[in-house]
C-alpha cells in the first residue's frame, strides 16, 4: 500500500480523459512549489477555465488557514484547476468539489463509504482523505478566477507523520488496498466537470451537498477562526455557511472554519 511506484503521465491521463474543457490542458510535475501557485500564474495570464496541474510532489503545499499540506512524493492527488466561475455559481465551486470526490471514492474503490464534513472535508471512517481549497482572485474587473486545489491521500500511509496520524487517512490505508492515482484522478476530473455544468445549469447543487453533509444535526466545535465556537450544527444557508445554536440558543453563521465533532 505504501512507497508503490504509482507514475503519472501526461498521455495517460489525456487519452483517458473524457471531458469538454476540465483537464484541458493537463500539465504534470515531478516536483513544484504548489498547484495553486501555477494555476493562478495562468488565470492571471487570462488561460482558460478548465487548466489543469498536477504534481507527485509539492514544497510548498497549502491547505486552509495558510496550513502546510503534507504529502510524500507520488502518494497522492495534488491537483488544481483553473475555474472562471461568475458570481451565483462561485458558491457551489466548494460544493461540487467535495461530492465529485466522495462520488469518485465510492466508484474507484469499492467498499470505501467517504462522508462530507463541513465544508468540504473527505472522511473515511472519521478521518480526513482529502482537502479542497477554493482560492478566487480578482486580478482585474475582467479577469476574475478561482483556482480549486484538491489533495487526495492515495497511496501512503498516514500514520507515519505524527502531527495527522490521529486525524488523516488515504485510500489504500483504509481499502488495504493499491490504488492507481489515475483511476480516481480521470473520473474527478470528468466528474468535476459534469456538476460544474449542473450548478452553471442552475441545478440545487446546494441541496446536494447539504443532503451529503454528516455534520448537520451533530454537537460541533468550530474553531480556525477567530472564535471558537460550542453547539449544535442546525444547517446551512444560501451561501453555504454553517448555523451554529450554541447552549444559550444564539444561533452563530459560520462562514469559515474547521469543525470538530461531538456527539
Ligand atoms: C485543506 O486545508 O483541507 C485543503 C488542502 C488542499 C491541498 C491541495 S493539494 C493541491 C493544491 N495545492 C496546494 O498547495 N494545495 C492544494
Amino acid at each position: 500500500m505504501t512507497g508503490a511506484p504509482d507514475s503519472l503521465s501526461v498521455s495517460e491521463v489525456e487519452g483517458a480523459l473524457r471531458t469538454f474543457y476540465v483537464g484541458h490542458p493537463f500539465a504534470h510535475f515531478r516536483s513544484i512549489d504548489s498547484t495553486q501557485n501555477m494555476v493562478a500564474a495562468a488565470g492571471i495570464r487570462h488561460e482558460p477555465e478548465g487548466l489543469t496541474v498536477s504534481a507527485d510532489e509539492q514544497t510548498a503545499g497549502r491547505g486552509r488557514f495558510k496550513r502546510t499540506w503534507v504529502s510524500p512524493p507520488g502518494g497522492s492527488i495534488l491537483m488544481s484547476v483553473l475555474l472562471r466561475p461568475s458570481p451565483e455559481t462561485l458558491p457551489f465551486v466548494v460544493m461540487i468539489a467535495a461530492l465529485a470526490v466522495r462520488d469518485v471514492i465510492i466508484h474507484a474503490v469499492p467498499g470505501l463509504e467517504p462522508e462530507i464534513k463541513w465544508p468540504n472535508d473527505i472522511l473515511l471512517n472519521g478521518r480526513k482523505t482529502c482537502g479542497i481549497l477554493v482560492e478566487t482572485t480578482r486580478d482585474e474587473p475582467a479577469n476574475t478566477f478561482s483556482v480549486l486545489g484538491m489533495g487526495v491521500n492515495v497511496n501512503w500511509d498516514t500514520a507515519s507523520v505524527p502531527e495527522i496520524a490521529e486525524v488523516s487517512t488515504s485510500l489504500g490505508r483504509e481499502s488495504g488496498r493499491f490504488v492507481p492515482r489515475v483511476s480516481v484522478m480521470v473520473p474527478l476530473l470528468e466528474r468535476l466537470e459534469r456538476l460544474y455544468e449542473d450548478a452553471k445549469e442552475g441545478d440545487d447543487i446546494r441541496g446536494r451537498w447539504r443532503d451529503s453533509l454528516i455534520t448537520l444535526g451533530r454537537d460541533v466545535v468550530v474553531g480556525g477562526s477567530d472564535t471558537e465556537i460550542e453547539g449544535t450544527a442546525e444547517d446551512v444557508d444560501e451561501t453555504g455557511a454553517l448555523q451554529v445554536r450554541d447552549r444559550l440558543g444564539t444561533l452563530h453563521t459560520v462562514r469559515a472554519g474547521d469543525v470538530t465533532l461531538k456527539g
